[in-house]
């Protein structure tokens, strides 16, 4: 089934008649966008991530996946299959900020976006893994209230990251950035009356599901240790930077759940560096937002693509 998906990447390409008729009619059947569909909304959304998309790049990696992996029975799915080291760890998290690009840009769900065909991807993968893991335990892997939680972190916490460095977000483009993660919450398998209808009502839910699911693990642990460790490769000009900058987005709590060790005088280096009142200014001050709109896109999927090995990203199920 990987080797027949591999090739089809846009919504509105045909899919290989070679796929199980049970496969074509799943795939049939999630393509169907949900009646609160508001196109104009989500073309805002996705204008304004492309806009965002480097303040939107670094939320991704320095709060969203590391507050993931700070909840305690999703860590130990997620290090499930075991592909979260060194470069598997790298193609994972490339392939997840593929099809976060897949998602937030302006004609995501219109035929030459590729958002449809990833989400359903996607959700092959986890019907994978949880099949393959509810034979060894009772547990519900990739639950309801685990997607939630992810689907969060993916919109309520990157909008409150970028407000916390720096950026003004108006409430309205909270509430479209979230309409556009709410439609592909629902069509990853989300079900509809679960599902916070308003920016505002996932912000409090983010909160509850928080509180019941954070705390310290030692897959969370490790998870986070390879990602930082991976980011710190990629900066070693300034090596404590990505720490810093987990701290200060995910805050104290998360951070020692994480076993981020907490500097003496994090505030401190914090000021040494010039960082915090430096970045916001370098990411959204000099250049101008048509500039970062046609850069951001093409250099990510370049360092995406590179990172890949030149390798299409496929979203293949694990074997
Ligand atoms: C809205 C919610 C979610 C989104 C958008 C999402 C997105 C993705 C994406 C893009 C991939 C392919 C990249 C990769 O292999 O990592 C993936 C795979 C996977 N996801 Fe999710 N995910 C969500 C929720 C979850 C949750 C809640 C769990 C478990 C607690 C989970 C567990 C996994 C696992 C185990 C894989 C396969 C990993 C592998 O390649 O070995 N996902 N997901």
């Amino acid at each position: 089934m990987n080797a027949l998906l591999r090739n089809v990447h846009e919504n509105s390409e045909p899919l290989p008649a070679a796929l199980p008729e049970a496969t074509i009619e799943l795939f049939r059947e999630h393509a169907a966008l949900p009646p609160w569909f508001d196109e104009v909304r989500v073309r805002r959304a996705g204008a304004w991530a492309q806009a965002h998309l480097p303040q939107i790049t670094l939320a991704l990696f320095c709060a969203s996946l590391p507050s993931s992996y700070a909840a305690a029975r999703g860590a130990r799915v997620l290090a499930a299959t075991g592909r979260m080291q060194g470069n598997d760890l790298d193609r994972r998290v490339n392939e997840t900020a593929q099809f976060v690009l897949d998602v937030v840009t302006e004609n995501a769900f219109g035929a030459t976006g590729c958002a449809l065909l990833s989400i359903r991807k996607v959700r092959l993968i986890h019907a994978a893994v949880r099949a393959s893991l509810r034979a060894h335990s009772d547990e519900v892997p990739i639950n309801q209230e685990d997607l939630l939680g992810t689907l969060f972190a993916f919109s309520v916490v990157v909008v409150h990251s970028l407000r916390r460095l720096g950026c003004a977000v108006s409430a309205e483009q909270a509430e479209d950035f979230y309409q556009l993660w709410r439609t592909a919450g629902m069509m990853l398998g989300i079900q509809e009356p679960l599902l916070p209808a308003t920016f505002p009502e996932a912000s409090e839910l983010a909160i509850r599901i928080a509180q019941r699911q954070m705390g310290p693990s030692e897959h969370g642990r490790a998870l986070f240790a390879a990602l930082l460790a991976r980011m710190r490769a990629h900066v070693p000009f300034a090596h404590a930077a990505p720490g810093h900058l987990v701290r200060y987005l995910v805050g104290d709590e998360v951070a020692a759940i994480l076993g981020l060790a907490c500097p003496s005088s994090f505030r401190d280096a914090l000021s040494v560096m010039g960082l915090l009142p430096g970045l916001p200014r370098a990411l959204r001050g000099a250049p101008p937002p048509w500039l970062i709109a046609s850069l951001s896109r093409p250099l990510l999927e370049a360092i995406i693509a590179t990172k890949l090995d030149g390798a299409a990203v496929n979203f293949a199920m694990p074997g």
